[in-house]
C-alpha cells in the first residue's frame, strides 16, 4: 500500500495549496476499494502523465515556483540581502552594517562607469524597520575592455585550482573572463580587508559574491560621493595637511611590505577631510614583487606631481626622500 501512503501525502499536500482544485475533486474510495479500481480512481482527469494528472503537475510546479521565489519583495526593491552569499568583511564589524538576513537590497543608480568595473550606489535596508545603510556596488565587468596585460602578470602568481579553468581563462572565453572578473574582485576585497584591518584609511569592505563587491559609500547621506582628490583645489594649508594624511596612510601600507600599485589623485578620495585610498585590486608586494621597488616609486611620483602642481612646497615635495622612507618602513633600504 505504499503507492497510497504517498498519495494521501500529496493529498493533505494539495489541501494546503493556494492553487486550489483538490477539493472539489470526488474523495478517495476507502483503500481496499482503491485497491480494486485503481485506475479508475485515477482516471477521473482526463489528461494522465504517469502518476500525476497534467492538473496536478502544473499545480505543483506553480507552488514550487512560489517557494523558490520566497516572499514578495519590499515594494521599490531589486533582491533581498547577498549578505549571506559570499565572503564576508572583517571583524570588528561596524555599527552601521545590516546583516539581518531579512534586509533587501535596492539600487539607487550608477556611481561611475569605468573600463573594469562599474561602481553603483545601493541601499540595504531592514523592511518596516529604521535599520538601513547605503553602500558602494563596484561590479567588475568581463568584458573584452578588461587590460589584459595586467591579468596574466596578476594571474601568474597565484594558484588555479581546476585546469578547466585555467584553459577557459587562457582562451578567453566568456566563462574564463567572468572568472578573470571575479578574481579582481576576490584580489579588491582580499586587500581592504587586510588594509582595513591595519588600520589605512579605506572604505569598510561588507562582503564579495561572484564579480560584486561592496564596500562603505564614502560620500554624504544624499548619495552624493565624496570627491576624488584630483577634483579638489585645497589652499596651501589644506594641501599640506591632505599631502601629511596621504603619506602616512603610504606608510602604513609600506610597514605591511605593500603599495598601492596604481596610486593616482584619481584614486584617492577626501571623505570628511580624510583622504581615503580606493581601488585596490592591484596592490603590489613590495618585498616579492621583482619591480617592487618600481611600483612603490611611481606611486610616489603619481601622487607627488599632483600636489607639486597645486604648490606643494620643495621641502615636502622631493620624490626620493619619501620613495625612501617608505622603502625603509617595508625593510627595503
Ligand atoms: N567606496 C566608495 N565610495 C564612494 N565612491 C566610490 C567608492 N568606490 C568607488 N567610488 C567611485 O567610483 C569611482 C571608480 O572607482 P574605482 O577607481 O575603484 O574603479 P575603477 O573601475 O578602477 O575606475 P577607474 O577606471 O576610473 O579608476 C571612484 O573614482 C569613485 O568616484
Ligand atoms: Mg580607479
Amino acid at each position: 500500500m505504499r503507492m497510497h501512503d504517498t498519495d494521501d501525502h500529496f493529498d493533505d499536500y494539495l489541501d494546503d495549496n493556494p492553487f486550489g482544485g483538490r477539493r472539489s475533486r470526488p474523495r478517495k474510495p476507502k483503500q481496499s476499494e482503491a485497491a480494486r479500481s485503481f485506475e479508475g480512481d485515477f482516471d477521473q482527469e482526463s489528461t494522465r502523465a504517469g502518476r500525476l494528472t497534467e492538473a496536478e503537475r502544473a499545480r505543483l510546479a506553480a507552488v514550487r515556483e512560489s517557494a523558490l521565489a520566497g516572499p514578495v519583495l519590499p515594494p521599490g526593491a531589486d533582491r533581498w540581502t547577498t549578505w549571506d552569499d559570499g565572503e564576508q568583511g572583517p571583524h570588528p564589524r561596524p555599527d552601521w552594517l545590516v546583516t539581518e538576513l531579512a534586509a533587501a537590497d535596492t539600487e539607487l543608480g550608477v556611481l561611475k562607469s569605468g573600463k573594469e568595473a562599474d561602481v553603483h550606489l545601493i541601499r540595504r535596508a531592514v523592511p518596516d524597520t529604521d535599520r538601513g545603510c547605503v553602500m558602494a556596488a563596484k561590479r567588475y565587468r568581463s568584458n573584452e575592455h578588461r587590460m589584459f596585460h595586467r591579468d596574466s602578470g596578476y594571474l601568474e602568481g597565484r594558484r588555479m585550482r581546476r585546469s578547466r579553468e585555467m584553459r577557459a581563462i587562457a582562451n578567453r572565453t566568456s566563462f574564463g573572463r567572468n572568472l578573470i572578473a571575479e578574481q579582481w574582485a576576490v584580489a579588491e576585497f582580499a586587500a581592504l580587508s587586510r588594509l582595513w584591518s591595519i588600520g589605512v584609511p579605506v572604505p569598510y569592505p561588507v562582503q564579495r559574491s561572484g564579480t560584486e563587491l561592496l564596500m562603505e559609500f564614502l560620500g554624504s547621506s544624499d548619495g552624493e560621493a565624496a570627491p576624488r582628490l584630483a577634483e579638489l583645489r585645497p589652499d596651501a594649508d589644506e594641501l599640506v595637511e591632505l599631502w601629511h594624511q596621504l603619506v602616512a596612510a603610504l606608510e602604513l601600507l609600506a610597514g605591511e611590505g605593500m603599495t598601492h600599485g596604481d596610486l593616482s589623485a584619481y584614486n584617492v578620495l577626501v571623505h570628511k577631510g580624510q583622504v581615503m585610498l580606493i581601488d585596490l585590486p592591484q596592490i603590489v608586494d613590495v618585498v616579492a614583487n621583482p619591480r617592487g621597488r618600481e611600483f612603490l616609486a611611481r606611486d610616489v611620483s603619481n601622487v607627488m606631481n599632483w600636489f607639486r602642481a597645486r604648490g606643494l612646497p620643495d621641502r615636502l615635495a622631493d620624490p626620493d626622500t619619501v620613495t625612501g622612507e617608505l622603502l625603509a618602513a617595508a625593510g627595503l633600504d
